[in-house]
Parts: structure tokens; sequence; C-alpha cells
């Protein structure tokens, strides 16, 4: 059994069977426009950079799906899946459920950032609202480890960003109460470093990413 789920620019996502078990299998496609042995070589190291991260963020003590198997020659990654809406469907239709979770958002962020893990993605789709109630991070493609305040800072301002422009009437209490979670991991005093360094960066309007 394997069902298409979503097609991505990099990745195709497939609901599959993997030992018995229901879950999700990442696949980095060929792009045409690339030489083709370089090509193959980006999708396997990206492949293998993704799993390694979903892995690191587990260990941070994020609720990151499950690493089943690691099929780097046919460049998948297969984990856990989680079972619920996007945060991002919650909020569109609030239906679905309470739209208070901005607490438990903040302290998957300030747990990773803690590790020095900058998730690189944070948009309301990449968090799941599993039925349980638990809350599951994904998407760790553009993940990458540093321990820079302004690489913190971006990763905070790109949430408050996307709540700002699909959520606007409710941004500024979802972001106040996911500071409040992000303090509650992070602490006061670097959570007030990174705020003053996110209002720079606002001011700015750009950033220099560390390569
Ligand atoms: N582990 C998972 N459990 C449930 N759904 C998932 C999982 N991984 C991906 N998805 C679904 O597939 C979509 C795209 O996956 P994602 O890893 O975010 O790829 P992309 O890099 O294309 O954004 C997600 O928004 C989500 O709906
Ligand atoms: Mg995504």
């Amino acid at each position: 059994m394997e069902t298409l789920i979503r097609k991505g620019a990099e990745a195709d996502i497939y609901k599959v069977r993997w030992n018995g078990l229901l879950a999700i299998k990442k696949i980095r496609l060929p792009k045409g426009y690339r030489q083709p042995s370089l090509d193959a070589e980006l999708r396997k190291r990206r492949t293998i950079h993704e799993a390694t991260l979903i892995s690191a963020a587990k260990l941070a003590g994020v609720n990151s799906p499950l690493l089943y198997y690691l099929d780097k020659s046919n460049y998948s990654i297969y984990m856990e899946h989680f079972d619920g809406p996007r945060i991002k469907d919650v909020l569109d239709d609030p239906d679905l459920g309470t739209t208070k979770i901005f607490e438990a958002v903040g302290r998957s962020i300030g747990s990773l950032h803690r590790e020095d893990i900058i998730h690189g993605d944070l948009t309301t789709s990449n968090f799941i609202l599993i039925s349980d109630g638990c809350l599951g991070i994904i998407d760790f493609g553009l993940s990458f480890r540093s321990n820079r305040l302004e690489d913190k800072a971006v990763d905070l301002h790109l949430v408050k960003q996307t709540l700002e422009s699909a959520h606007s009437a409710v941004a500024d209490e979802m972001f106040t109460d996911l500071i409040d979670g992000y303090r509650s991991i992070s602490g006061d005093e670097s959570t007030n470093r990174i705020k003053s360094v996110m209002r720079q960066v606002q001011r700015r309007g750009r950033y220099a990413r560390s390569v």
C-alpha cells in the first residue's frame, strides 16, 4: 500500500506500510535541470541530512517523527506517521479545535534552540496536532546546527511572519503564547537576548545566514 499524500517542490510524501506499521515515506525526486550524478549526490546528501536532524531533534526532547528506516539508495526516509491536522488547518478551521497550542509550539522551538538546532522552516504547515493532544514537528529538510543568536532569531521571525500574514487577527496573541512557551525552556536571559536580535532582524528586513 502506497498513497501519495503530498507533492512538494523537492520531495513527494506517501503514506505507506513499513514492517507492518503505518508510516510516512519522504522521497526526493530527480531534477531534470541538474547534471544526473550531481543530482543523485545532492538528493542523497539532503536525505541523510534530514534524517540526521530528525533524530537530533528527538534527542533534544522534541516530538519529531521516529525515524524507521533510511533508504539512501532510493533517497527515501521512512518515519512515524503523525495522525492529525496541521496547525495551519486548525487555524483555518476553528471547528477543528483549540488554537491554544502556541505555548507548546514555543516549547518545541525552545527545546530545539537549546540544543543549537535551527529548524529553518517554521511555518504552521510543519506542526501537527496529534489526536491525543500532543504536538508533532516535521520537515527538517532546511534544518541546520548553529549557536548564533541571529539564526535563532530568524527562526522565530519566520513563525511570526507566517502568523501575521495568514492569521493577522490573532497573530499577536499566538506569538505571545509562543514566547511564553519558549521562555519556559530557554529562560529569561536567553529569550530576551534573542527577542532583541529579532527586533534588529525585523528592522533590517534581511539577514545573513551562517554558512
Ligand atoms: N511524519 C509525518 N506525519 C504526518 N504527516 C506528514 C509527516 N511528514 C510529512 N507529512 C505531511 O506531508 C506534508 C509535506 O511534508 P514535508 O516534510 O513538510 O515536506 P516539504 O519539504 O515538501 O514541505 C506535511 O505538511 C504534512 O502534511
Ligand atoms: Mg513542509
